[in-house]
């Protein structure tokens, strides 16, 4: 196992009911003048948003709004916060909603406390030293945003990058009740569903010898998501189901996977592109991807494939290396076929899509090689997209 460190230390507040504890958290953590950041109105429908100013101002706590944050968040609502948060004095940032909202508020975050542009972050051309604190309304379990130190926004360029500082960007606390989710349209459910996997698979294949603790917590956690997704699906009240769904996104991405271990990436790398370009939802865009990339690693290194298959979907073992992980791919798109997500890029809504130009971005944003499992060049991730036709 690598050395490492981890620092996680929000708080969270899960159960029924724990957005009504949200200006008492927000008191608790310093505020004074609040932004709110939504997205395109399911709080304000759901009465969500209503219920946390309420909170807020029974804590005596000011605060503006920023709503109008669409999925694949872009720089240009950051900057339109950033502008809005130094005229209002705001000194923290509460998103209530998903991944879209929380990164978007995370870049205001850092935006604010900087005199530069905040897209030199995303560029590597400037470190982060300060942010406003960030406090989490969570609606949907997908990027698992709210317990990682992570944002990610796509600029004009058609680059979607991302940021990473653990000490400042994980959010302080992140209130999560299962049953704010459950107005959420099935296809964000089981995208939601795809996302939280590939977030634990992506820690999962490594090079990194004698890991079998994360090794063994991805599995876990993975086989738990496999039993609750088909629940949720067909019962979109089921708190228990929603509950351990919800969870799931949480700890598939606030690190605990993949500490002491080298991380891998490149699935994610390579559906940002797709997204970046067509507009996609990450997750279904990530059930295309994924399975394509694995397809490729069971036919060139297979090791991790193969431990997926027999460990998670129940292949058996066998000589054949090769096969046996093949099969486990076709198990897991399998699955994810039955709780409703594209496996191809028609499916997907994509109907011709520019392979060149998926090539040509990739490679500009990422260098002509990267990857930690198996290093991708141009031929390679070429042929990784091919597989998605
Ligand atoms: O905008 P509204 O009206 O709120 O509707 C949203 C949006 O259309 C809807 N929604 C959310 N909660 C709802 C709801 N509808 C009804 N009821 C509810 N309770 O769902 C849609 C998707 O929301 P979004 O915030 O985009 O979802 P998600 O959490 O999947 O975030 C995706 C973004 O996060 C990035 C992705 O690339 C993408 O841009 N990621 C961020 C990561 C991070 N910060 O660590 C890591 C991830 O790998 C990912 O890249
Ligand atoms: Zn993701």
């Amino acid at each position: 196992m690598n050395n490492f460190e981890f620092y996680s230390p929000t708080e969270f507040v899960f159960g029924r009911d724990t957005e009504s504890k949200v200006g008492k958290l927000t008191a608790e953590a310093g505020a004074k003048k609040v932004m709110i950041v939504y997205g395109g109105g399911s709080v304000v429908k759901s009465g969500l948003l209503a219920r946390v100013e309420k909170s807020l101002k029974e804590a005596g706590i000011e605060f503006v709004e920023l709503g109008g944050v669409k999925p694949n968040p872009v720089d240009t609502k950051v900057y339109e916060g950033i502008e809005l948060a130094r005229k209002e004095n705001v000194d923290f940032m509460l998103p209530v909603g998903g991944g879209s909202v929380i990164d978007t508020a995370k870049s205001i975050a850092v935006g604010v406390c900087y005199d530069g542009d905040f897209w030199d972050f995303y560029e590597g051309k400037a470190e982060i030293k300060a942010a406003l604190k960030v406090g989490v309304v969570l609606t949907i379990p997908a990027a698992g945003s709210e317990g990682s130190g992570n944002a990610v926004i796509t600029n004009k360029d058609l680059k979607k990058f991302g940021i990473r500082a653990p000490k400042l960007l994980r959010p302080v606390f992140a209130i999560m009740n299962p049953e704010l989710t459950m107005t959420l349209p099935a296809w964000q459910t089981a995208s939601g569903v795809v996302d939280m996997m590939v977030h634990i698979f992506e820690r999962y294949f490594t090079n990194t010898k004698n890991v079998s603790i994360s090794d063994r917590l991805c599995e876990g956690i993975l086989l738990s998501i496999i039993e609750e997704a088909p629940k949720v699906m067909a019962n979109p009240n089921d708190y228990d189901a929603r509950a351990n769904i919800m969870w799931a996104g949480t700890v598939a991405h606030n690190g605990t996977c993949g500490v002491g271990r080298e991380e891998e990436w490149t699935s994610h790398q390579m559906e940002h592109e797709i997204s970046a370009l067509y507009d996609v939802t990450h997750g279904a865009g990530l059930a295309v991807v994924f399975p394509a990339w694995a397809t490729y690693m069971a036919k060139h290194h297979p090791a991790y494939v193969y431990q997926m298959a027999t460990r998670i979907f129940g292949v058996p073992e066998g000589d054949d290396k090769t096969a046996v992980a093949l099969q486990g791919v076709e198990r897991l798109k399998k699955f994810w076929k039955s709780i409703g997500m594209p496996l191809t890029f028609k499916e997907l809504g994509v109907e011709n899509p520019d392979i060149d130009l998926l090539v040509k971005n990739l490679h500009r944003n990422k260098g002509e090689e990267f990857g930690f499992y198996v290093k991708v060049n141009p031929a390679i991730s070429r042929e990784i997209y091919e597989y998605c036709i």
